[in-house]
């Protein structure tokens, strides 16, 4: 039984984990009509261009710290419901910024969240702070810089989502360098919408140590020996893959693939409710849909915590 198996992740968007009742009622707080984005319960969107618009139409809904640290808490306590020891949650302080927010306080929303579900639950969360592509190279070095600075103990990676057609990684790459400096661990949204080459430009500019996807590696052959023999993490999010269209189903999605070529690959849920998942739902769909054993899902957890920003003595007592 998956559901009694220890669980972790390390790729789960903070917006894009709202369930569509809470962004509802943000929705009604703040007189907003969400019918653009959300209709009859359920996130709308019909490709990833559209689903970036709707996850910062979510996003603009979260403008209180007590918004972001409730929704931060609820994410967390459902995952420690299921046996889920560690979550990294990616955040984009932009996106406090732009509602007016300011980082600073939607960062405090999203730690004190971090802090309540670890005494209620003891489920350890870290953070990655996130360029969002889409806004630019300028916005992303101001957020690789937010995170240098920010001298926080959750804030522990840098990373860069969005769209990933904007722009190519050498565009970004001085991002990652003041990250780097900055002591923080590195992994970017690669080779989910875009093919081989993306993950190629990753590994040679950024020398992450993780890749968010980087699912389409599997497109070369040479690409994927390369990541198994630089033990790169891929952070693989089936559902959200199969959601957006990158492969047709799961029994074409290469997670197996991936893993049985020495690949390093964990799950990961990503934005759970946009894509009709959750995280016990991404082990299941690797146990029973894709035929993983026990012992498969835990390497996968076990990789996910090894490949953690989190200080080697809280590693330690998770692993
Ligand atoms: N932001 C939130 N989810 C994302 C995804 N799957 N890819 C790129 N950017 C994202
Ligand atoms: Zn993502």
């Amino acid at each position: 039984m998956t559901r009694q198996l220890l669980k972790a992740e390390i790729h789960c968007h903070i917006e894009g984990a709202a369930p569509p009742a809470v962004t509802e009622a943000q929705a009604r707080k703040y007189g907003v009509d969400t019918a653009a984005f959300l209709r009859d319960g359920a996130y709308q969107w019909r490709d990833f261009s559209e689903f970036l618009i709707a996850y910062d139409a979510v996003a603009a809904l979260f403008r209180t710290e007590e918004d972001y640290a409730l929704l931060t808490e609820a994410y967390l306590a459902e995952l420690a419901s299921i046996n889920t020891i560690y979550s990294e949650i990616i955040v984009s302080p932009d996106h406090g910024d732009r509602i007016g927010l300011g980082a600073d306080a939607y960062l405090a929303g999203i730690c004190d969240g971090i802090y309540s579900a670890k005494e209620k639950t003891g489920i350890e969360a870290r953070i990655i702070v996130t360029g969002e592509r889409h806004f630019g190279p300028d916005r992303v070095v101001s957020a690789a810089e937010y995170a240098a600075r920010a001298k926080n103990p959750l804030v522990t990676g840098f990373n860069m989502a969005g769209e990933e057609r904007m722009g190519l990684v050498a565009d970004y790459a001085r991002a990652f360098d003041i990250a780097r400096d900055a002591g923080l661990g590195l992994t970017i949204h690669a080779g989910e919408v875009c093919g081989p080459f993306s993950v190629t430009d990753a590994l040679d500019l950024v020398k992450p140590a993780r890749i968010g996807h980087g699912v389409r590696a599997i497109e070369d052959e040479a690409l994927v020996a390369r990541l198994a023999e630089l033990g790169t993490v891929l952070e693989v999010c089936p559902g959200s893959n199969i959601a957006l269209g990158v492969f047709a189903d799961f029994d074409s999605h290469p997670l197996k693939k991936l893993k049985d070529a020495g690949v390093r690959v964990c799950i990961n849920s990503d934005d759970p409710p946009f894509f009709g998942t959750s995280l016990a739902r991404e082990y299941e769909i690797a146990s029973q849909t894709m035929g993983m054993s026990n012992t498969e899902i835990n390497d996968m957890t076990r990789t996910a915590l090894e490949a953690a920003f989190v200080d080697e003595g809280t590693k330690a007592t998770l692993l």
